[in-house]
């Protein structure tokens, strides 16, 4: 564990969030989690930015009541509509998964031709193809987006190599592969679970997974680690806005290990303690 002892909150507007989860987990075994996934009002990948900031800032104010030491916003949707404000209010170092993402892809590219998948508010918000020309200003790359709205019910629904999956992968992709993408940001918590199928589709294109790039980026966050002996069950509270019956299914698909009950709590009546701003 990291110096400091305090658990590390992660939020998701339901549980595709427990895919960078997993990471996080893989990475820094010897910290505590505490999950909130906002299942009651999920998705959040086809709201306005100013809900999606309202229900972020929610979040936010739920994990904070938890004396979380960093926030780790395991959602794209949120990371693109509500990093800025979550910065501006939140007390903790707030991490969202885009940047990390956006920082590897723009690494990993050698064609500079990038493809970037995700709901339609990540995708509409323009916030990779920004943080892809920031990352690497002088590399002119040309990021060529597409919203599949269709992947996040296929993936719940466990369609996750099927001819109809691939059907709508094909149609969702071809104006990426006829531009000549190397490199494909898996922009939305549900795409890793398609990874093995995108592979086969696209077998020359690097799959950047926005879950593992932030894990990385947050363990750096987190600083040096004892040498404690790790326990083998991982310390993650889950809690959710609804108890949906198929949690346990997801999650277990999600995160690649069982989970305990998580307890239901409700967030919308909850407001984040006032900071002071600077003037500028
Ligand atoms: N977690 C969301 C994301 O990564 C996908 C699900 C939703 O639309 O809320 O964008």
């Amino acid at each position: 564990m990291a110096e400091d002892q305090r658990p590390i909150g992660v939020f998701d507007s339901g549980i595709g969030g427990l895919s960078v989860l997993k990471h996080l987990v893989r990475l820094m075994p010897g910290e505590r989690f505490v999950y909130l996934g906002d299942t009651a009002r999920v998705p959040y990948g086809n709201k306005s930015a100013e809900t999606v900031q309202a229900y972020s800032l929610q979040c936010a104010a739920f994990l904070l009541q938890h004396n979380v030491k960093m926030i780790v916003v395991a959602c794209n949707t949120a990371s693109a509509l509500a990093l800025d404000v979550l910065r501006r209010d939140v007390s903790v170092p707030v991490l969202g998964v885009i940047e990390p993402a956006a920082a590897e892809a723009a690494r990993a590219t050698t064609s500079r031709m990038v493809g970037v998948i995700g709901t339609r508010a990540t995708i509409s918000s323009n916030s990779y193809a920004r943080a892809i020309e920031q990352a690497a200003p002088d590399k002119n790359i040309i990021v060529h987006s597409q919203p599949c709205p269709l992947f996040v019910p296929l993936v719940e629904e466990g369609w996750l190599d099927t001819p109809a999956t691939r059907l709508i992968a094909g149609e969702y992709l071809r104006p990426m592969v006829a531009n000549h993408i190397d490199t494909l940001v898996l922009g939305c918590t549900h795409y890793p679970l398609l990874k093995p199928m995108l592979t086969s589709m696209l077998p020359d294109v690097r799959l950047i997974d926005c879950g593992e790039c932030t894990a990385t980026v947050a363990a750096e966050m987190n600083g040096p680690v004892d040498d404690e002996p790790i326990t083998s069950t991982p310390s993650i509270y889950f809690y959710l806005t609804d108890n949906t019956p198929s949690f346990p299914i997801l999650a277990r698909q999600f995160l690649g290990i069982s989970v305990n009950e998580p307890v239901r709590v409700s967030v919308d009546h909850l407001t984040l303690p006032h900071i002071e701003h600077e003037e500028s």
